[in-house]
């Protein structure tokens, strides 16, 4: 439940630092909420003025005749903590601070900032900022922002942590109509965040689309939760800037390295259903597809055209996308063919021919758009001497009306003479581009997003009665008392155990005779690695014996290893050698976890063995929330799904056996959080079953 109540809606505001000079921010400020139109009552604050822009100024919020809602805050950065003491002291229920100067500038900045939360903490305020550009709400109105201007009422929220873009989008959105419900500028995130304000806009009226241009998430747990409720609502566009590869080159497991930092962003975004826009077009070209179209019924997309090639180029782009071309009916087949122009292309796309004016472009379209395998439309135009833009414009919008539940795109390719023609379809409502991607683009957005919002909700939470806890905080215990971070092969497939993970059991033998009582308890043939947190290549030392198949050839191998290891590593510590049972060949994979700094542990799974990094057929999906139809489409995502279902003959896999073990991995990563890093590589897959060949685990201290 969004906990903004009088935030956007306030019923009065005090602008403290409001200014009678031009160009200083606390005028603009006042000026903008006059502009605006705020309904409510607005209260500048000032010690020396009596009155500025002809409303009477308090000097404090002492003087005020009542208790205010929102306090914009917007005095030097060394009299904040003070005045927002001052709000809290007297009532105000949140604030909007626009000072810099705080966290950015380091560690004096966020102790201030620190403080400040604390100050909002103790009197239950909220508070945006600081150093933020404001925050602006078109149905009420309000305009607490310095920014030049007040946006168009329309139906996109817009939330950025960047003010000087939400400033510059602003400029831009007014030269081209567009709309929007809300903007705000998120500053440092101190305490109100994206995260706050995607919860509050996803139950507003106003809004039907929600934008974010973000520079990271702080609460990860939260994010998933608030954001994957509110996408179920509307849609939920975010572009992330930031992307670096950073955090995969520090990682040390296999699955680490595969997943780097962007991923579990990535992954994040999947996961709770937001579209994830790449660049500033982007994020514009979907918010208006999406505050302007209806989710389409299917992916069937017809294209009218006027030339050939923009009209390839699309149906290659339709593929690309993965959506699919309107196969016509019969009836529209034989109506175009006997409508159109003998040369004229009646498949899909339905070439209408370079001479081609209104009434032939509205002929096309009539049949197309009525045809039931149409879901969404795209109209192409390029100007040739004939061709009429205004005219055409007004029989496609004409047709948008018809047909209220499907898309209709325009891409207009060419400039001036097109002008007025895309102006009316944008006024419309139609997107019209210039070139036909972005709308295919849209297309295919809107489409993911009506499967997504039509998948119900799995509510299936990974629980696991049989689970051992106290045995894996006992393996843990001992492994840190051993002053180690790094698991053993043996005291790994004990964590496995415990959780229900399948392994193939593996045992620290310390003598010859230890070894091959293990090895006959376990049955012939087995595999001896020696056992030491220092040998981390084992066969590069010697150290791995494979198919030994009966008591003499345990003991050679382990006198052998023991040789090789002495004379190669004299300085290893060496706990012993591990027998393990040698499973028969199967598919190979690898299961793993890395852990996020902001979203938590991540599972990975895909074709394991020697070559993961090369092949790097690995899928993710955060742990936090998993489900396991979660898993199985993630499982899809990989090559080695293909090899799962039994490739050229041979036998399938047990998939649902893989499932649950993924299942379980997920489950101890987020019980424990100790574990770092977790790889099982490689995992062989059977008809029936599968079995855990390696498994390394690393902890943390905490
Ligand atoms: N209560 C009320 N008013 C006060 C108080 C007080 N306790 N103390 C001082 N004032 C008044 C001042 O007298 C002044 O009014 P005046 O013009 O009548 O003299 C007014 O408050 C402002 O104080 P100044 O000292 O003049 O401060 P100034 O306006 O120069 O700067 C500001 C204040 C704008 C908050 C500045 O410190 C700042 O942080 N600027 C950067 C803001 C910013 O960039 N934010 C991020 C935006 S995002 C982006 O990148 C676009």
């Amino acid at each position: 439940m969004s906990q903004l109540k009088n935030f956007f809606d306030a019923n009065s505001v005090a602008i403290i630092g409001a200014s009678n000079t031009p160009g200083k921010i606390g005028y603009a400020i006042l000026r903008n909420m006059l502009d605006c139109g705020y309904p409510g009552r607005i209260y500048p604050i000032n010690p020396k003025d009596k009155e500025i822009l002809g409303l009477a100024a308090y000097p404090s919020l002492a003087a005020l005749p009542e208790k205010v809602d929102l306090a914009v805050i917007s005095v030097p950065a060394r009299l904040v903590l003070p005045v927002a003491r001052e709000c809290g002291e007297h009532g105000v229920k949140h604030l909007v601070t626009i000072t810099a100067g705080f966290k950015e500038l380091g560690k004096e900045g966020l102790e201030a900032e620190k403080e400040l939360i604390n100050i909002c903490r103790q009197y239950g305020m909220r508070n945006l900022g600081p150093n933020c550009a404001g925050m602006m709400d078109t149905h009420v109105p309000i305009n607490t922002s310095f920014a030049k201007g007040f946006p168009l009422k329309g139906d996109i929220a817009f939330y950025s942590q960047s003010g000087a873009m939400m400033i510059a989008i602003l400029d831009w959105s007014r030269s081209i109509g567009l709309g929007f419900s809300k903007v705000v500028s998120l500053g440092n995130k101190a305490d109100l965040s994206e995260i706050d304000f995607i919860e509050e806009a996803a139950d507003d009226p106003y809004t039907r689309v929600i934008l974010c241009y973000i520079e990271d998430v702080m609460d990860g747990a939260r994010f998933l939760e608030v954001v994957g409720k509110a996408t179920r609502k509307k849609p939920v566009i975010i572009l992330k800037s930031g992307t670096s590869q950073a955090g995969a080159l520090a990682a040390s497991s296999h699955t680490g390295a595969l997943a780097g930092s962007d991923l579990a962003y990535d992954t994040a975004f999947k996961q709770c259903g937001v579209i994830r826009a790449r660049s500033m077009t982007e994020l514009f070209d979907l918010a208006i597809a999406f505050s302007k179209c209806p989710v389409p019924r299917g992916d069937k997309v017809a294209i009218v055209t006027n030339s050939g090639g923009p009209g390839i180029i699309t149906t290659d782009n339709v593929e690309l996308k993965g959506l699919q071309m309107s196969r016509f009916t019969k009836e529209t087949l034989d109506e175009l063919r006997a409508g159109l122009p003998p040369e004229a292309g009646i498949y899909n796309p339905v070439d209408v021919l370079g001479d081609a004016k209104t009434d032939r472009y509205r002929f096309a379209l009539e049949k197309v758009c009525a045809d039931p395998n149409t879901d969404s439309v795209i109209l192409l135009m390029c100007p040739t001497a004939v061709t009429e833009p205004v005219e055409t414009s007004r029989v496609f919008i004409e047709m948008r009306d018809r047909y209220p539940e499907k898309p209709f795109f325009a891409a207009y390719m060419g400039g001036g003479s097109l002008q007025e023609g895309a102006d009316m379809l944008a006024q419309a409502g139609i997107p019209c581009f210039t070139f036909p991607e972005p709308g295919i683009n849209a297309i295919k957005e809107l489409v993911n997003y009506g499967k997504f919002k039509n998948t119900p909700l799995a509510g299936d939470e990974l629980v696991f009665p049989d689970v051992d806890k106290r045995a894996v905080k006992a393996i843990f215990y001992d492994v840190v008392k051993d002053n180690r971070l790094v698991l053993l092969g043996s005291e790994a497939y004990d964590v496995a155990r415990a959780y229900g993970i399948p392994a193939a059991p593996i045992v620290l033998a310390t003598s010859p005779d230890e070894a091959v009582e293990e090895a006959e308890k376990m049955g012939y043939p087995v595999v001896m690695k020696v056992a030491s947190p220092k040998i981390l290549h084992k066969t590069d030392v010697g150290g791995v014996k494979v198919g030994l198949k009966n008591a003499a050839e345990v003991r050679n191998a382990f006198v052998e290893i023991m040789e090789n290891v002495t004379r190669l590593m004299p300085q290893a510590v060496v706990y012993g050698i591990e027998v393990q049972k040698m499973m028969p060949k199967g598919n190979e994979l690898i299961i793993g976890m890395t852990r996020d700094v902001q979203f938590g542990p991540m599972i990975g799974c895909g074709l394991g063995g020697i070559y993961v990094n090369l092949l790097k057929d690995v899928s993710f999906r955060l742990a936090r929330g998993l489900t396991r139809k979660e898993i199985e489409a993630m499982l899809a995502e990989t090559k080695a799904y293909t090899l799962l279902r039994g490739y050229r003959g041979e036998q399938p896999s047990d998939i649902p056996a893989l499932v649950e073990a993924i299942a379980r991995v997920a489950r101890l990563v987020l019980d424990f959080p100790e574990i770092t890093e977790m790889d099982i590589n490689p995992v062989f897959t059977y008809p029936n079953g599968l079995s855990a060949l390696d498994v390394k685990i690393t902890i943390s201290l905490s």
